[in-house]
């Protein structure tokens, strides 16, 4: 184990960021400690391996439970927080688990963030960045250092794909700049952010990719001359729209947590107003000079690829 090692509790390690993070951390020769709701068929093989790599797994059924998870995080040094997140489960389970890393003695908190940079934004903008921008103050309120990691969107919800869509789907304003990064590459950079005394109260955004819809439609395209693609658009008007009015529970994406009026209100943030990420924010640091050697996955890797594009079809 290297000098520097920290011993680091991921909630949420089997999940789409959570997995590859505690990954990365063990990698690096950390002490990591995954945690889990429970073992089902879905998680089973992501735990089988985490555990193989050297990781070791607590199980909290109930995470508002503060006493289990102070008991879980003691001696830890850093907590970070990857669960899935809408805003019912950020106002259920978002202040306990502060609350239990703040009594168990841990000194950095990263909390579940690995999106849009909800600090440069102001309330109002969507229901689940108001829950992460409450979920922050209560971070910072809690004493503990913390670190922000704002990642840009992954690739998988951020590229054209029909995977995840039926048909290959553009959003507002197809000349809005915005970061995109493999799950790989944010969990790489993430693990490096959350130990580096750099970051500490600091907020790290990923910005290794920088594109539009009209750019990484036309490489679809190029990567994929003779395949017939169709489009759909949904009209800045249409997520306006939504973000006031489209039901509030119903979850109708394919991928994705957060019901439709949260995820409205995520288009809206991104695709009209352009603020997916912040690098320029006064309390942010770049993770392009943070880690000025870092390669990263390019669109034009990902779109030219059969599985990415097209999955099981
Ligand atoms: N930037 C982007 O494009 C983008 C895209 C998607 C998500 N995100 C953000 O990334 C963060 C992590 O999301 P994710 O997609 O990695 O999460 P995820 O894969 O959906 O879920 C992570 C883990 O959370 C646990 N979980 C599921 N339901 C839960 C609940 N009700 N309460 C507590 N734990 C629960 C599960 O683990 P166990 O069953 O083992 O407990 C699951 O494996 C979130 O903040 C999300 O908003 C960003």
């Amino acid at each position: 184990m290297p000098e520097d090692s920290v011993r680091i509790a991921v909630v949420g390690a089997t999940g789409q960021v959570g997995f590859p993070l505690a990954q990365s951390l063990t990698n690096a020769g950390h002490d990591v400690t995954a945690i889990s709701r429970i073992r089902t068929a879905q998680n089973g093989r992501k735990l089988d391996l985490l555990t193989d790599a050297g990781v070791s797994l607590a199980f909290c059924e109930d995470y508002t439970d503060t006493d289990a998870m102070i008991e879980i995080f003691q001696g830890h040094d850093t907590v970070v927080v990857a669960t899935r997140m809408n805003t019912a489960i950020a106002g259920e389970v978002g202040g306990h688990i502060i609350d239990a890393a703040a009594a168990a003695g841990v000194t950095r908190f990263v909390p579940d963030e690995f999106g849009t940079h909800t600090l440069a934004l102001e309330y109002g903008c969507g229901t689940l960045f108001d829950v992460k921008k409450k979920t922050q103050e209560r971070v910072i309120a809690s004493g503990m250092n913390y670190t922000l990691m704002f990642t840009g969107g992954f690739f998988d919800y951020f590229l054209p794909n029909l995977r995840l869509f039926d048909r290959i789907t553009t959003f507002g304003d197809l000349s809005i700049q915005f970061a995109t990064h493999d799950i790989s590459d944010i969990a790489e950079i993430s693990a490096r952010s959350v130990v580096d005394s750099r970051t500490v109260n600091k907020a790290v955004q990923i910005h290794g990719n920088v594109v539009t819809q009209t750019e990484v439609v036309e490489i679809l395209r190029d990567c994929w001359p003779d395949y017939g693609f169709e489009y759909e658009h949904v009209t800045t008007e249409d997520i306006i729209y939504q973000k006031e009015h489209a039901d509030p529970k119903l979850v109708s994406a394919k991928g994705g947590a957060e019901p439709d009026r949260e995820r409205a209100g995520i288009n809206y943030t991104i695709w009209v107003l352009g603020r997916l990420s912040a690098p320029n924010h006064e309390n942010t640091l770049n993770a392009s000079h943070l880690f000025p050697d870092y390669v990263y996955k390019k669109p034009e890797d990902v779109l030219c690829d059969r599985n990415f594009v097209f999955g099981d079809k």
